[in-house]
This record gives structure tokens, sequence and C-alpha cells, in this order.
């Protein structure tokens, strides 16, 4: 019987084909137009857990895309780690910018990625990361065989808010029952500097409409005698940051948690480059939060972002008119204990409060989701801890993340279990971005740190 890491070693050429296939597939659940590719990739997904060793696996039907289901139950009186993760990945727009096709993925070596990382949308969020375990349950199966029990749950519509997994979980709690939810869908520091997230931050999206005139207007005949909505929503955006850049809707930080000396103290620790940071991205000037350090702003502070704005003219040339409406949307990354829907609530009020008379303001929702933390005392984290620190020969370091996955804070709630967050994705991998890659270490080491994850939560259960 060959060790889990001369198998890892003798197969990792065919397990990366095998991730190649999957990420040919464009399962882009945003855009009605991929569906049958989107069904395609969870049937493949469930292949590919059956081949695994996995004894039963469905491809199990919600309201939206399904839910790819599979488990191997050594033992019903051992513990139970259930994998999540999502086969569904974002759309590749703009194209034009991917240096390679988005769906034909390759190799090529980046500057963090000397060993060559895999370029395609979905490489590192998240059929990369979701793939190493189902790697990882072929070599524990090919191997040294499982210390515990699995379940794995692989959905469809995280990029799209995972409206249908409450109903999933809801409908399947004694099939969904586990001990600890081991989740890689986030990064680490560094390849030589291991981290487990130990937070997420939560999400308020809304969408906003200023409403002017009952039709475009000759800029010339009307301007300056009636109100322009692409001005007036301009000035209620710019008007909901301060100098300091806090966020003005009254009462949005009225449940935020500060973090106390020492947990600022700790989190400075972390290594950070702010020079590499703003290389990487190009920038004169990191900007943010008075107060408050790079790391800080991106983790542990809450923000308010336009991702996109419109209204008006937008074609070739010079077009004088003033619209008959302007739009925006917004999404708001919130910290504990900040309540999603509260803070919906809270900024429609003063968007509508703060809009002058001479428009209209309507204010949509869109899906949000909770804030999250988990401790580091708890057996899933030192598991994963023990397992990093067997693999990369190094305790990793715990850090908070910016990046939300709402239904953690679901599952807490639903199946009152805890996730772990082992991801071994970098910063850098341009996730939602073109260009999205994920490096061949990181595929290698997380399935070859995954076993260890499940050897050592056994122990501490035990
Ligand atoms: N995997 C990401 C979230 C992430 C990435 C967390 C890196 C931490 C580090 C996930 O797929 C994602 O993109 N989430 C969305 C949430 C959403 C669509 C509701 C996000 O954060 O924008
Ligand atoms: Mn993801
Ligand atoms: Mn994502």
């Amino acid at each position: 019987m060959p060790s889990p890491q001369d198998y890892v070693k003798a197969h990792q050429e065919r397990f990366l084909e095998e991730l190649f296939d999957l990420l040919r597939l464009p399962s882009i659940s945003a855009d009605p137009a991929y569906q049958g590719d989107v069904l395609k990739t969870a049937e493949a997904v469930r292949q590919s857990l059956e081949q695994a060793g996995a004894t039963h696996t469905e491809v199990a039907d919600t309201p939206g895309y399904p839910i790819v289901y599979g488990e191997k139950i050594i033992d019903p009186a051992q513990p139970t780690v259930l994998v999540y993760g999502h086969y569904d990945v974002q759309p590749p727009d703009p194209l034009e910018l991917w240096e390679s096709q988005p769906f034909e993925p390759v190799i090529r070596k980046t500057e963090r990625h000397p060993e060559g990382a895999i370029f395609a949308r979905g490489a590192c969020d998240d059929k990369g990361q979701m793939y190493m375990h189902v790697k990882a349950l072929e070599v524990m199966n090919e191997t040294e065989g499982l210390p515990c029990n699995v379940k794995f749950m692989i959905e469809g519509e995280e990029e799209v808010g995972s409206a249908n997994l409450g109903w999933f979980v809801e409908r399947n709690r004694e099939k969904l029952a586990c001990d600890v939810i081991l989740i890689s869908d986030t990064g680490m520091i560094d390849n030589d500097v291991p981290s487990i997230t130990t937070g997420l931050r939560g999400l308020s999206y809304v969408e906003v409409r200023v409403d002017g005139p009952n039709r475009d207007l000759h800029s010339g005949l009307y301007g300056g005698a009636v109100a322009n909505p692409n001005n007036i929503l301009a000035e209620m955006i710019a008007s909901l940051r301060d100098a300091d850049k806090r966020i003005t809707v009254a009462g949005f930080y009225d449940k935020v948690k500060e973090l106390t000396a020492e947990e600022r103290a700790a989190m400075a620790k972390a290594p950070f480059d702010l020079e590499a940071y703003k290389k990487a991205l190009d920038l004169p000037a990191v900007a943010g939060e008075a107060g408050y350090s790079t790391l800080e702003r991106a983790s542990v502070r809450p923000t308010l972002d336009v991702n996109g704005i419109w209204g008006g003219y937008t074609g070739e040339g010079a077009k004088t008119v003033i619209p008959a409406y302007a739009q925006a949307k917004i999404s708001m990354r919130l910290v504990p204990d900040q309540d999603p829907e509260e803070i919906t609530q809270l900024f429609k009020e003063h968007f509508e409060r703060i809009a002058p008379d001479s428009v209209r303001v309507t204010v949509t929702p869109h899906h949000g989701g909770e804030p999250y933390v988990s401790p580091i005392d708890s057996a899933g984290y030192q598991a994963a801890s023990r397992a990093m620190e067997t693999t990369f020969g190094k305790t990793p370091v715990p850090m908070r993340s910016g990046g939300s996955i709402p239904i953690v804070a679901l599952f807490e709630r639903e199946l009152g279990v805890k996730s772990i967050l082992m991801g071994f994705g970098l910063d850098t991998d341009a996730i939602h971005s073109p260009n999205e890659h994920y490096g061949v270490f990181n595929f290698r080491k997380g399935i070859e740190t995954i076993p260890y994850f499940y050897r050592y939560f056994a122990e501490e259960k035990a």
C-alpha cells in the first residue's frame, strides 16, 4: 500500500487533468444561457465523488440549481466531517482582458506561483479548491482508509447568493448531521505563510434608483431648472461616507464589535507588505477608513461600495440630455454583530431621508449574508492547524477575511455546527477577475493536507 504522499505524487498529473475537465464546463450560475452547463457540472462532480470512493452519491434537486451530495460512512459511531464547496463560477467578463480563454485551462508560471498556476474561471473559486477534497477522499480511500465519516455538499448557486441552500438544509437536517464543516473557499497569506480563516464579513446588497422627469430632456432647454438624477445620485452617494471614510448611514456602526487592543496587536503581526500590495494592484496609494490599517480595513471593518452606476447617455460621442433616471448597485460588507436585514433597513430609511424633494428614490434589497467568526480552540480549528503544520512545516496564522460565504452563519444556525475555513488560495489569484488562477503547488498541498485534517479531527474527538 503506497503512503498518501507517494499516492499524490504518483497521480498528480491525472488529478490536474481531471480538474481541467471540470474547468472546461462553463458553470456560470448568474447567466441562464449556461443552464445546461451548470447541470452537466453537477453530474460531473457527482461522478467524481463516486469514482473517489463515496458509497452514496446523488444530484439533489432544489427549486434552483441542484446540490451534489455524497458520503462515505465508515462507522456511525465515529465523528463526521461535512465538506462544503461550490461548483458554480462567476461570469468571466470582461473577456478581452483574459490572456487565455477562461474555459480552456492552461498552466503558466507567475511571480507568486513559480511552479505554475492553472488559469481558468473557477480555478481557485471554487472548483480547484473543492476538487482537492474529492481527490483527498480518493487518496485516503486508496491508501490508509478513512479515519472518520465524510459527507459532501457541493452547491451550484454560491455565486448568486445561495438562495436555495437554506431550503435544502432545512429538509435534510438528518442527512447533513455532522461534527464539523470543512470548507476550502478562502485564501491563505502566502505559500510559505499558511493561515486559517477565522472570520468572514457579512453582506447587505441594495439597488437604488433616482427618478426625475418622465423622459430624457434636452439639457439646454431644461438644464438648471429641473433636478438631474445623475447629479443627485452622485451627490447622495458621495454623502454616504464622510471625510474620514466612515459610513454616514444613521445607526450603521451601532452593533459593530470593535477589536480589543490585543486583537489588533495580534493582527498587526501578520506578515503584510504594503508596497507589494500596491504594486500588485498598480495603485499609487491605498485609501480607507481613518485610523485603521489596510489589513483591518479589508477584514474587520464594514464598508460601503458602489459596484455599478449608470444613467443617461453612455454611447459614442456627446448627447446633451438630462436623464429621466439614474441607478446604482451598492454593497455593504458587514462585521460582527451587524445584522444584514437591519442594515438594509437602515440604509433604505437613510437613503430615502436624504433624497431632495425634486426626485423620487427607490431602494430594492438583494441577497445578503451574516458575518461569521470562529474560535481557535475548537477541535476543528486544532485539527486544521495541526494538518497545515504537518504539510507546511509551520503553524498557520489565524486570519480574518474580508470576503463573504453567507451559508457559514446559516450552517451554524440550522445545524449547530461551526465551519473550518481551510483555504489555499492567494489574494493575488484574481478570483472574480480576468485571469483567475490557482497554484499547482496549492492544489497539491491541499490534497496532501486534507487527509491529515481527518486524522487529527478523529483524534481530537476521540
Ligand atoms: N469564495 C468566495 C468568498 C471568499 C473568497 C471569502 C476569498 C474569503 C476569501 C465566494 O465564492 C464569494 O465570492 N462570495 C461572495 C458572496 C456572495 C456572492 C453572496 C462575495 O464575497 O462577494
Ligand atoms: Mn467561492
Ligand atoms: Mn466567489
